[in-house]
């Protein structure tokens, strides 16, 4: 799998990239990945994830030759309507979802012979007795939950009552609970009928090829390992910015705001991801662990250090992607008094040993200026200056962790100016591997496929375990007390830029900047 060397090699960056194919093409062959029969169970079935995301998934999974034979699924929903319809209903939705170069008719016809459509009210008992008798003594049942948090736990009852939970697994979309008391609530309701290893609580960021990256850019490398503390790293940046707006979810999102929609799960995954120890091996419970440590060692936002270290922003309208948008409290069905964040910066401190002094900055936003998600590892200057005074700004090693889009790691290193004239004059240029550049012919997965695909393996290491939950929601719920005892006010940020002007100098403030604003 080793990359062709490019015809002007021979720079350090090419050194970089041919070292790193180099630990590629040493790696051992990966056993052909075997999977079980299941048949998977979709609640929630004609709604916008099932047909954005995981009917897609699903394809993908099935052309790349990872369902069984035997696999069945069956698409669950309550609306009226013939099987028929709603078939013809998902198959429309994945023409549009998958790109038209991906669509292989001859998959497509086998990916059809392999679902069904059952109707049927999450709410009545009736309606299980019919499932049960649909899925009948076929193999592992995985049953999927693309619906509010709410039905879950009522869900498994019913499961339970028609036999159905016996060797089940359970997919719990998040968001799970609004706070720490509701996610309790809907974690012992499935806990009541699902043992914990046999739920997967999803955060679709933990499937991203380059999150899982993480772990293999921070433990299969040693070099970082020893640089990855307090002693050598000055600070951490992770951005999460999105260009799209509310896009018809304002009833959901009024209630959540952008810090349980986005930090309490997304950012504070990728969080533990960079600040854990490394796990004595790959099992997720070891992963889990070691993540849950790090959410147990976030210092608390208090109430009076909010308005130093917690920015939330809303956007009023704008230019994005070229044109005129609305602002939030313009968008279609909102409510004209809403206060909900769609903008959070802040700065979170990790209290141990490894993270003590290195403070974490994270933001995300709805209608940002570009969709970017990014991890930025700032490592502290040299312990002695011997260049000239004036260039010592430029000094600093940044570790770049892009996750989407142009997925890739970038390693901005220090080197001389070329030239006779050029002195000891300094410059910053990036040691990069793109993935999308280097590895070619490989397509990168949706995250969703990959999640899906370890559901059926029975493998929980990308899946949340209920305590990071309760611990993420904890950390968050202490900062949301905080604003509403104190009213904390919003600051307006137009669309199409990088949040609230405050979000810059919760940042400056420390004598940094975000990486790569413009
Ligand atoms: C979801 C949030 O979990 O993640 C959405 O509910 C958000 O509000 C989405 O837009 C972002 O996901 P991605 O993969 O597009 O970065």
């Amino acid at each position: 799998m080793a990359v062709a060397r490019r015809p002007d090699a021979g720079s350090l960056c090419d050194s970089w990239l041919l070292s790193l194919n180099a630990m590629v093409s040493r790696t051992p062959l990966m056993p052909a990945i075997t999977v079980d029969p299941c048949t998977f169970a979709l609640f929630g079935a004609l709604g916008d994830l099932a047909l954005r995301k995981l009917f897609p998934a699903l394809y993908q999974l099935d052309r790349a030759g990872l369902l069984h034979a035997d696999t069945r699924i069956l698409a669950l929903a309550r609306d009226p309507g013939d099987e028929g319809g709603h078939l013809a209903f998902i198959d429309e939705h994945l023409r549009r979802h998958v790109p038209a170069r991906e669509i292989d008719e001859e998959v497509l016809q086998r990916f059809r012979a392999r679902l069904s459509f059952l109707r049927m009210d999450f709410r009545d008992a009736q309606s299980y007795v019919a499932l049960a008798e649909r899925v009948g003594a076929g193999p592992t049942l995985i049953a999927y939950f693309a619906t509010p948090a709410s039905v879950y736990g009522m869900i498994c009852q019913h499961l339970a009552a028609v036999g159905l939970a016996e060797h089940a697994r359970v997919v719990l979309e998040k968001p799970i609970g609004h706070d720490l008391a509701s996610s309790r609530v809907v974690n012992e309701a499935v806990a009541q009928y699902f043992p914990e290893s046999r739920v997967y609580r999803i955060d679709h960021y933990l499937g991203k090829e380059t999150v899982q990256n993480l772990i293999a850019l921070r433990f299969a490398n040693s070099l970082f390992e020893t640089q990855w503390n307090q002693h050598h790293i000055s600070h951490v940046e992770i951005t999460v910015a999105e260009t799209v707006g509310i896009e018809g979810r304002w009833g959901y999102f009024d209630q959540a705001g952008q810090l349980r929609d986005m930090v309490q799960n997304h950012l504070l995954q990728l969080l533990c991801l960079i600040a854990m120890d490394p796990p004595s091996n790959l099992t997720a419970d070891s992963i889990r662990d070691e993540k849950v440590k790090v959410l147990k060692a976030l210092a608390p936002i208090t109430p009076e250090l909010l308005g130093q270290r917690v920015v939330r922003g809303q956007y009023a309208a704008g230019i994005a992607g070229g044109r005129a948008v609305p602002g939030y409290l313009e968008e279609e069905n909102s409510n004209a008094q809403s206060s909900t964040e769609t903008f959070v910066a802040l700065r979170a401190d990790i209290c141990n040993w490894r993270w003590s002094g290195v403070p974490f900055y994270l933001r995300t936003g709805k209608r940002m200026a570009q969709k970017l998600s990014q991890i930025v590892i700032h490592f502290k200057e040299p312990p002695f200056y011997i260049f000239a005074p004036e260039q010592r700004s430029l000094i600093s090693n940044r570790l770049i962790i892009r996750l989407q889009p142009d997925e890739g790691i970038s390693l901005q290193v220090m080197t001389k100016e070329q030239g006779l004239d050029k002195g000891m004059h300094l410059r910053s240029g990036p040691l990069q591997l793109n993935f999308s550049e280097t590895y070619k012919s490989a397509r990168i997965p949706d995250a969703y496929e990959r999640l899906l695909l370890e559901v059926m393996q029975g493998n929980q290491n990308l899946f949340v375990r209920r305590d990071e939950v309760e611990y993420a929601w904890q950390w968050c719920d202490q900062l949301i007390d905080g604003w509403t005892r104190l009213g904390d006010s919003l600051k307006l940020y137009p669309a199409g830029s990088w949040g609230p002007v405050a979000s810059i100098a919760l940042i400056t403030r420390d004598g940094r900047s975000w990486y790569g604003d413009l």
